[in-house]
């Protein structure tokens, strides 16, 4: 008995090996294609090539994790933005925020857009809903900056996760840019 149990142990740990190999150790180099010309690899590597998805996609996959990992972002800072709402007293940066609110809801539902049009393969239509998204992020956050609107220019407390929106949204031009045939 010890020994059959022996035996199923050894049966279980060598299907998690051989599938450790198989489904999850995949194309390091599809992934780095993708990486090694966005701003940022380690940033790339860390939000796309570390999802759980990632290992065993192809490249229309990657685009929708890109995509996907994007959505989720965009949702954190309006969770961020919602509870600043809560919490910042000064008026100018309130209404700066209110602004941004608006501008990050517009912005998730362009990528959720390009998300169902990269799904039905309408790549073109996808790079422009990113370009469009990304317009909003890229407008609430020059509210900070130079406006429109007034107040001095300022560091918006969601200046990181902007930057990490532009980030993103470059790594899904770049794997949408590869679905397009080239000629
Ligand atoms: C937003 O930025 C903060 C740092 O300011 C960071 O800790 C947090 O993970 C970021 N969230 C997203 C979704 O980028």
């Amino acid at each position: 008995m010890a020994s059959f149990k022996c035996l199923a142990c050894m049966t279980i740990i060598s299907l998690l090996v051989s599938y450790s190999f198989n489904g999850c150790i995949a194309d390091p180099a599809l992934i780095d294609s993708i990486c090694r010309p966005s701003v940022d690899y380690a940033f790339c590597i860390s939000f796309v090539g570390n999802d759980p998805r990632a290992p065993t996609a192809n490249l229309h996959g990657l685009a929708l994790i890109s995509i996907s990992v994007t959505a989720i972002s965009i949702q954190d800072t309006q969770d961020k933005i919602y509870k600043l709402l809560h919490q910042v007293k000064d008026p100018v940066t309130l209404s700066r925020l209110r602004r941004c609110q608006s501008d990050y809801n517009e912005a998730l539902s362009n990528f959720q857009s390009s998300f169902t049009a990269t799904s039905r393969n309408s790549f073109f239509e996808a790079i422009d809903l990113v370009r469009t998204g990304t317009n909003k992020v890229i407008g609430c956050h020059n509210r900070f900056r130079r406006g429109p609107g007034p107040g001095p220019i300022a560091t918006s407390p969601i200046d990181v996760n902007d930057s990490n929106i532009f980030k993103l949204s470059g790594i899904i031009k770049i794997a949408v840019d590869k679905l397009i045939p080239k000629k």
